[in-house]
């Protein structure tokens, strides 16, 4: 704000037309004015200003002109500005005469010092005139404060190893099995069914090891198209590609440093792939896309499959130096059919959280539901019964499930076809869903829980029914 220095004699004109100019447009636009002197006295004020003046408690601008501010207008901060020289170029004020949005600027003479200060109310009635704006910011603030929880919430681990119900001897030993290999730094390879809680696992792991501090990021092999698996995993550098690319981007192993690395689906892995894995994994470096640096990590991997890995590797579809490397701790996650004596403790567990889901009442099994459930096989293991109970939940309003509520859940004991009973007619699209979940089921069942097989089958995308099946969760 110092005087201008060496100007040109017009350019001086210029910039005082210039300040004039500002001044009138303020004094036009803005929804009043008013200065005050350096003793902080309001030493006039515009014609617009004088609407504000019965409000405050004045019937004529003499009474109110020569005051000091703060006598006149309550809740100014014009003295704040004279003392320290400084603007408040937006500021919200209150007092009796509402609330308003108001600037404040401290005027200088040719030395710098400060003479008095220039109010200007921008709007009255804020509330309305910004109103679009007031509201645009607490939407963006609001999705601020989502995104960060969302973001917390997926560093914080979801599941410990209490989140894996069941004390059944097969559910026990995989959880010893899982409480040592949390206390490496082995990879592990955790092998089991669709639905059986790899995934769950994996993050107890995490949750339990030295690198629970650390991030856990998840890699789905079979859900990223083959031709970008690479960039996923190593990274792009900066420059490497056009495009959206162009600032280059973190690779998961790189996300991953000092936490835990969880290839899901490791059995779909390209074979391009495995063998570049296969290095990272022994030298703990990754080269990004692009790049002739080499980054050093510090990674734990955590590997899951569904699919029989050695049979994968007899066929030539999988490394054999690979599968070693990742199956330093293999655990075998037992089938629900294979611990039904958890099914009671997995129900309950699961009926508790879909209630705190859906805001609904938790409803109870009676004894005939848990016997339907028993008989049944689960292809789609714990993820299937989490869906079985919730539709059985959504289709009655009773406190307690019988065996009848999950009959037309649960896909009937195969019947030929023709001799099915047409039975009531129901809506369609429940009868869609219902085909499209058993067929899916009987998909994976019949491909052993290899779901790049089972898309064939279905004549669907391996993407889709990677949809499909997270929709279901
Ligand atoms: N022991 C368990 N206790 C409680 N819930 C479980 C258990 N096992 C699995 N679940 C639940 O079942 C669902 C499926 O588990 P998860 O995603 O871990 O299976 P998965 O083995 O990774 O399956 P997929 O091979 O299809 O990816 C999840 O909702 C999970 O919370
Ligand atoms: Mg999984």
């Amino acid at each position: 704000m110092s005087k201008p220095a060496r100007l040109p004699r017009d350019a001086a004109s210029v910039l005082k037309l210039a300040a004039r100019s500002m001044f009138d447009l303020f004094s036009s636009m803005s929804e009043g004015m008013l200065l005050v002197d350096r003793a902080g006295r309001v030493v006039w004020i515009n014609d617009s200003y004088k609407r504000f003046l019965p409000a405050l408690g004045f019937a004529r601008p003499e009474d109110f002109v020569g005051r000091p501010v703060e006598q006149v207008v309550p809740n100014t901060l014009m003295r704040h500005v004279i003392d320290t020289g400084k603007p408040i170029l937006v500021d919200l004020l209150t007092n009796k005469a509402g609330t308003f949005v108001v600037s404040r600027i401290p005027l200088r003479d040719e030395s710098g010092e400060v003479i008095g200060a220039l109010g200007m109310v921008l709007f009255d009635h804020p509330e309305t005139t910004l109103q679009p704006l007031i509201a645009k910011f607490a939407r963006l603030q609001s999705d601020l404060d989502e995104a960060r929880r969302e973001l917390a919430a997926q560093r914080r681990t979801k599941y410990t190893f209490a989140s894996f119900i069941g004390s059944s001897p097969a559910a026990l030993e995989v959880k010893r099995q899982a409480r040592r290999a949390a206390q490496t730094e082995s990879t592990v390879l955790l092998l089991g069914e669709t639905g059986t809680g790899k995934e769950l696992l994996a993050h107890a792991i995490h949750a339990a090891s030295a690198r629970a501090a650390g991030a856990f990021v998840g890699v789905n092999l079979a859900a990223v198209p083959e031709t970008l698996l690479e960039a996923e995993f190593f990274g792009v550098a900066p420059g490497a590609y056009t495009g959206a690319e162009r600032k280059g981007r973190d690779g998961k192993f790189k996300l991953a440093d000092r936490g835990t690395l969880f290839l899901d689906e490791a059995g779909d892995m390209p074979l391009a792939l495995q063998g570049k894995l296969l290095r990272v994994l022994q030298e703990q470096e990754v080269e990004p896309l692009g790049s002739n640096r080499v980054i050093k990590v510090d990674v734990r991997v955590i590997a899951a499959t569904s699919r029989d890995l050695k049979a994968l590797v007899a066929e030539g579809r999988f490394r054999e130096d690979l599968y070693y490397r990742l199956s330093v701790l293999p655990i075998r996650l037992p089938a629900l059919r294979e611990r039904l004596g958890d099914l009671e403790a997995l129900a309950e567990s699961l009926l508790e959280s879909i209630a705190a889901r859906t805001g609904m009442p938790q409803r109870e099994l009676e004894p005939s539901a848990l016997a339907a459930l028993a008989a049944h096989r689960w292809p789609g293991n714990i993820r299937e019964l989490r869906n079985a109970l919730e539709q059985a939940a959504m289709l009655t309003d009773s406190a307690r499930l019988s065996a009848e509520d999950f009959a037309q859940v649960l896909p009937a004991p195969a019947a030929p076809a023709g001799e099915r009973q047409p039975g009531a007619p129901r809506p369609l699209p429940q009868l869609i869903a219902e085909l499209e979940r058993s067929s899916i089921d009987s998909a994976l069942a019949a491909t052993g829980g290899n779901k790049v097989s089972a898309a064939k089958l279905l004549g669907i995308s391996r993407a889709t029914l990677y949809e499909k099946l997270a929709g279901r969760k």
